[in-house]
């Protein structure tokens, strides 16, 4: 058994690249023979459309350029899985060069099937190249019908290439794939999935419904979240690229956002220990001049980024410490002690608040 691997993704650092690393994981662990071609370095032109390939030159392109030894790694293998983003609702350019050039395995004429009544071309080398195909998809958007275009085309071009479609993994809302620390457990079961996915597309040519579903697991608690936590990355973003500076600098300063840190923290509160507790919890971090207030009433709590008069305890401390606190690397009653923290009110809510707002389970 042989798989093809084809990645199309010209960020060498972004989350197509995470969620392939995963799924190439699973492969490895079957011990399959696995070729991987990175496509946005192979050098190919766009097919010209010329039919040359059919005709003249039957089988060959008569561009010579870095498809050729492609087409050989295509007509060795069992399995193909191609990794995309999701770009303008569909693949990336790079992987529809690839589609497009691989003309050269099909003949004139046009064939179809009894059991479905698909129309294809005919195909040149029948019995040779892969039976099955999978798909990893990753786009940026919070819907994962955005790649329902893509993941169409794909399972066309399959099949007009004669292959079972094992199944496209969709990984939408990409940029919240690197809340690791708000949502361990949920990031965890995508991880593993992906994993699970190219284990089982590995050794049995397919790749589980369960699976598929896993991998797309939502991340934003609703659309709210995910238009604000896309909006704290995009603004990090254009800050560090205007600076010189990197995609994973980008990333911590996001996962390390306090706006993102207390939506999290706020929504994991603990219903039954806070099922009685009626109080307003007014934050205040003078460094960064922002104030957030929390109400909470009958196990659940709203956030505003606000000061009031009224409250029931009032928190102030610089914005790094109650970071650290959320994280759970720095002690509150300790930073409390050395008077990095100041409470007005009731002391004893302050007490009971890693009770309240407990470690993410999620
Ligand atoms: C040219 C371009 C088009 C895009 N189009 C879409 C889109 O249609 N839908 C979507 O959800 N995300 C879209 N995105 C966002 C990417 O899918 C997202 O940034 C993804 O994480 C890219 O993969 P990467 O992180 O591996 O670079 C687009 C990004 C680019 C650069």
């Amino acid at each position: 058994m042989k798989m093809l691997l084809i990645t199309a993704f010209p960020r060498n650092n972004g989350f197509t690249r995470y969620c392939n690393d995963l799924f190439i994981r699973g492969v490895k662990q079957t011990g399959i023979t696995f070729t991987m071609i990175d496509i946005v370095l192979a050098n190919i032109n766009p097919c010209r459309g010329c039919f040359h390939c059919w005709c003249s030159t039957p089988g060959r392109c008569i561009q010579h350029d870095g498809m050729e030894r492609i087409l050989d790694a295509f007509l060795d293998c069992d399995l193909l899985a191609c990794a995309t983003p999701l770009y303008a609702y569909g693949v990336s350019s790079y992987l529809k060069i690839f589609l497009e050039r691989t003309m050269p395995l099909l003949t004139p004429g046009v064939t179809s099937t009894a059991t479905s009544g698909v129309d294809r071309n005919k195909i040149r080398f029948p019995d040779r190249g892969p039976r099955s195909m999978a798909a990893l998809i990753t786009g940026g958007l919070g819907a994962r019908s955005h790649a329902d275009g893509a993941v169409t085309s794909l399972r066309c071009y399959a099949k007009g290439m004669n292959m079972t479609f094992a199944g496209a993994l969709v990984r939408n809302e990409s940029y919240l794939l690197q809340f690791t620390d708000t949502k361990p457990k949920t990031i965890k079961t995508i991880e593993t999935a992906f994993e699970q996915a190219g284990r089982m597309f590995a050794l049995e040519g397919t790749i589980d419904r369960e699976l598929i579903e896993k991998v797309a697991t939502p991340l934003a608690f609703d659309h709210a979240r995910f238009e604000l936590y896309s909006n704290i990355y995009w603004e990090h973003a254009q800050k560090v690229f205007s600076r010189g500076g990197s995609v994973d600098e980008i990333k911590s300063l996001t996962r390390g956002d306090i706006r993102i840190l207390m939506q999290e923290m706020v929504h994991g509160i603990d219903p039954v220990t806070t099922a009685k507790v009626k109080a307003v919890i007014q934050l205040i971090f003078p460094d960064t001049a922002s104030a957030y207030c929390i109400s909470m009433e009958k196990g659940t709590a709203r956030l505003e980024m606000v000061e009031k008069e009224s409250f029931d305890l009032k928190i102030t401390c610089p914005e790094a410490v109650w970071v650290g606190i959320i994280h759970r690397t720095t002690d509150p009653l300790k930073a409390l002690t050395k008077g990095c923290i100041r409470l007005e009110g009731d002391k004893e809510l302050f007490r009971k608040f890693g009770r309240f707002f407990p470690p993410p389970n999620i």
